[in-house]
């Protein structure tokens, strides 16, 4: 008998699921998507049981979940009961609330091909928002030491805290960045730079950057111009900019919709999968 096509379950936690998701999944190969607005964990068991109880045993690899949403922490609360919810059969989950996962495994898989991440010292500006906070768990997890960058440092610090619970032995310093003196501070020493600031905020200003001698790799992910590091062009993926590699939003851009699609196709390969953060970086190296 022919395989059963594959489902994939889109459970997004804004009230309008992401058209974005559901494009990227049509484009992995899911032969069909659900798509759920305003998920919670309140409202997602019977969701998840529809999952599991229909199909048997052999065929429940081909039906998948996909967490997704404007909002890294709901999306964090609805995989942690979708999990709970599978009990006694699983089936496949993979957790990209904004694009922050896939997003954060690009271009940390993009600083990987220059630094050795076990031992640079990076900077993640805006490592406050999801995409950034994912950087830092990534940066983190790699060994080297990591600054983690707001403008405010009791929002880096309860960064640096949530990551901790996740990589206990992290070297993360919190650091303030909200004027022309701390940017040198903040770079001083560093061989790696990760923006992740908001659309249209620029957090590193050319003239503070050509402060740091030691920066080896600089990465922007805004994609709406002002760049984020100035000077970084959109389209830039490995550009020598006066002896630094650089990465612009769309450069990086590429790689993360190659990832994406990689991960949700993955889902569908065995029934017992949680793609979070480290499982799609660790996708990002086999690609
Ligand atoms: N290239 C790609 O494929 C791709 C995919 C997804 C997202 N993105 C981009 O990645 C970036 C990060 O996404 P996100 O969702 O994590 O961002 P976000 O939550 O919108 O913002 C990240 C951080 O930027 C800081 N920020 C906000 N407004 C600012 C301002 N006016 N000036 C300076 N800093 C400001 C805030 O940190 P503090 O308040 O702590 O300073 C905030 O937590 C965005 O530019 C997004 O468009 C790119």
């Amino acid at each position: 008998m022919a395989d059963k096509a594959t489902i994939l379950v889109q459970l997004d936690t804004d009230p309008l699921p992401s058209v974005f998701d559901r494009v990227v999944a049509v484009d992995s190969g899911a032969e069909h998507i659900f798509s759920y607005g305003g998920i919670t964990p309140q409202n997602v068991t019977a969701l998840v049981h529809g999952c599991i109880f229909t199909r048997g045993m052999k065929d429940l690899h081909r039906t998948a979940i996909f967490v997704g949403g404007s909002d890294v922490a709901a999306g964090e609360a609805v995989v942690a009961a979708v999990k709970a919810a599978l009990n006694p059969f699983r089936v496949s989950v993979m957790l990209d609330s904004n694009g922050s996962n896939t997003t954060a495994a690009a271009a940390v898989r993009a600083a990987a091909r220059h630094v050795d991440l076990a031992s640079a010292k990076s900077l993640v500006l805006g490592a406050t928002g999801p995409v950034g906070q994912r950087v830092v768990r990534l940066l983190a997890q790699a060994g080297g030491h990591v600054r983690v960058g707001s403008r405010a440092k009791e929002k880096a610090e309860q960064v640096c805290a949530a990551v901790r619970a996740h990589v206990p032995d992290a070297k993360l310093e919190a650091v303030g960045v909200s004027n022309s003196t701390d940017g040198p501070v903040a770079l001083e020493g560093r061989s790696l730079v990760i923006a992740a600031g908001a659309a249209k905020a620029v957090l590193l200003p050319k003239k503070i950057r050509d402060t740091c001698k030691t920066l080896k790799v600089a990465i922007d992910l805004n994609g709406v111009p002002p760049a984020g590091i100035e000077g970084i062009d959109l389209f830039d993926a490995g550009i020598d900019h006066a002896g630094t590699i650089c990465y612009g939003a769309i450069g990086v851009g590429g790689a993360k919709m190659k990832l994406h699609k990689a991960a949700v196709a993955k889902l569908f390969t065995a029934n017992n999968l949680v793609l979070d953060v480290e499982e799609i970086y660790a996708l990002a190296l086999q690609m």
